[in-house]
């Protein structure tokens, strides 16, 4: 079995074959962790970003979708923390002279602990074959218990550490693990210090006049600034949500991992306002709500878990993850965050307007609290995209490169191929795709043969090939080819577009949730 490196690098390469994602400014050497989305991958995402919006806006009779602008008003940013906190701990090593997130170095020291416990299980697994009880060998096996240990107490003193700013007993940890720097090999550390993420510009003409402004480093502020604007004009009662999808910009220190960590990225965010008491509550409803979006998507339920933040962001009172299993391992995909007043409570302060809700039944005034779901759309693409690109063997002996995209996602729903490039049949082909076009995205491709055809659409992720022969000229006929399962079926040309709804229709896919 390949490695997971090579699995991620395959990933990466098949995303620039396939016309999915372009480093930024190739021809210019690229820029770091920044990329670019090519004609598949702007498909991909505009269909991941209509999945999400569809789910939390549409279906959702008390939220509703806004738009804000990137650059806000540099006040917002000393109001909601992040001038003041929005900070990742940084170490250099003195001999590469590379910088590191303190956290992630040792993050990743942990997930090393996690790959031996996977590779006990799977042995184990082996060794005991049906009579292995997975749950019962990680509760008692010495050797896995010990390593869940060193896991546990390593992440409580990270997350106690950072709570407490005690960066100094950061560095302790990386020294006492033995952390060594993956460049140089060398424990020649400097010290841990705080680095701020936002990207700063500036407004305005003239350098006297000029305004300090930042890039916003989430979409989140945008809605808690408009919030009495959208409740007022919408006539909102709480419980109620407002969603948006946007530009969010962080300059991120560990910039790696393809578009898992951009420093320009796309969030997908909703605030649930809620009335205060209430965020326990609401915080569980949509850890599970997100989940099952997740889970609707059929990428299977072992690739997903929940993880309860140890160490809060400065706004929130409660804080868990849903990891998802990347080429890279198990990694934050989305988080869910009860953020009490802290945001709105302190635009209060910040702006001297008040941010209330006059509650008729409790007839009261409050600012109300928030819970919030909050997921990269670049991350979830990875995460798609990842899951889908798959190795088959097949019958015969030969292998195929397969993206099993789920098919409400594909950026092209069909491919229409004639078998041969005369005899009338393309001209019955591009029929099939000026009537298909209005409903789906669909490619009319004529060239090599059939068979490279079929393989080429395999590796881009069209879920149906449509192929029209000679047998189509007697009867309007056509074979439908299934990406997944490679069956053939004989329809008729009236029916493919009904059944290409069927599989592909938004409706069903979100009707499993
Ligand atoms: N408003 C809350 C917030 O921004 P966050 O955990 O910092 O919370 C939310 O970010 C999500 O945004 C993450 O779960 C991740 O999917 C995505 N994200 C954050 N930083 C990112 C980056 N540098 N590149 C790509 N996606 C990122």
């Amino acid at each position: 079995m390949a490695n997971q490196e090579d699995i991620f690098k395959k990933v990466i390469s098949h995303a620039k074959e396939y016309g999915y994602v372009f480093q930024s400014s190739e021809i210019y050497d690229g820029l770091s962790a920044v990329y670019d989305y090519a004609q598949n991958g702007a498909e991909l995402k505009k269909n991941i970003r209509e999945y999400w919006w569809r789910a939390m806006v549409q279906l959702n009779e008390n939220i509703v979708g806004i738009d804000a602008a990137i650059f806000m008003h540099p006040t917002t940013w000393k109001a909601s923390g992040h001038v003041d906190a929005f900070n990742d701990p940084l170490i250099d090593n003195k001999d590469s002279k590379k910088r590191y997130r303190a956290d992630v170095l040792i993050e990743d020291y942990t997930a090393k602990i996690e790959g031996k416990i996977e590779k006990e299980v799977a042995k184990a697994a082996k060794r005991f074959g049906d009579a292995f009880d997975q749950e019962q060998f990680l509760a008692t096996n010495p050797r896995v218990t010990d390593y869940q240990k060193k896991i546990d107490t390593t992440l409580k003193r990270l997350g106690k550490s950072l709570e407490n700013e005690d960066l100094a007993d950061v560095k302790a940890l990386i020294e006492e693990l033995g952390i060594v720097c993956p460049v140089s090999g060398s424990k020649n550390w400097t010290d841990v210090k705080q680095f701020n993420l936002m990207f700063g510009t500036k407004l305005g003409a003239s350098a006297e006049s000029a305004m300090d402004l930042y890039l916003r480093p989430e979409t989140a502020q945008g809605i808690f600034v408009n919030f009495l604007n959208v409740q007022k004009t919408g006539r909102m009662k709480i419980p109620f949500g407002i969603a948006q999808t946007g530009k969010a910009f962080r300059n991120e220190i560990v910039a790696r991992q393809f578009i898992f960590r951009m420093r320009e990225f796309e969030q997908m965010e909703m605030q649930f306002f809620i009335k205060p008491g209430t965020q326990q509550e609401w915080y569980e409803i949509w850890k599970e709500n997100r989940m099952k979006w997740h889970l609707s998507l059929g990428m299977g339920s072992e690739n997903y878990r929940f993880h309860d933040h140890e160490k809060l962001a400065h706004y929130a009172d409660a804080a868990a993850d849903i990891e998802f299993r990347f080429p890279f391992g198990f990694k934050e995909l989305e988080g869910i965050h009860s953020r009490t007043d802290f945001d709105l409570g302190a635009h209060e302060k910040y702006s001297g307007k008040k941010l209330q809700y006059f509650d008729h039944a409790e007839n009261e005034s409050y600012v109300p609290y928030v819970v919030e779901t909050s997921i990269g759309l670049d991350r979830m693409f990875l995460a798609v995209f990842s899951n889908s690109l798959q190795e088959e063997e097949l019958e015969n002996n030969t292998t195929r490169t397969v993206l099993k995209l789920p098919a409400v996602l594909a950026p092209t729903k069909a491919a229409v191929l004639p078998l041969v490039k005369k005899d009338g049949l393309p001209e019955i082909a591009h029929q099939i795709v000026d009537d298909l076009k209005w409903d789906f995205n669909v490619v009319y491709d004529e060239k090599d043969a059939v068979g490279r055809r079929y393989r080429r659409q395999d590796a881009v992720g069209t879920p149906f090939c449509i192929t029209v022969d000679h047998q189509s000229k007697e009867d309007n006929t056509v074979t439908i080819r299934h990406r997944d399962t490679m069956e053939q079926q004989r329809v008729a040309i009236a029916d493919v577009n009904r059944m290409i709804a069927k599989e592909v229709d938004m409706k069903s896919w979100l009707g499993k949730m």
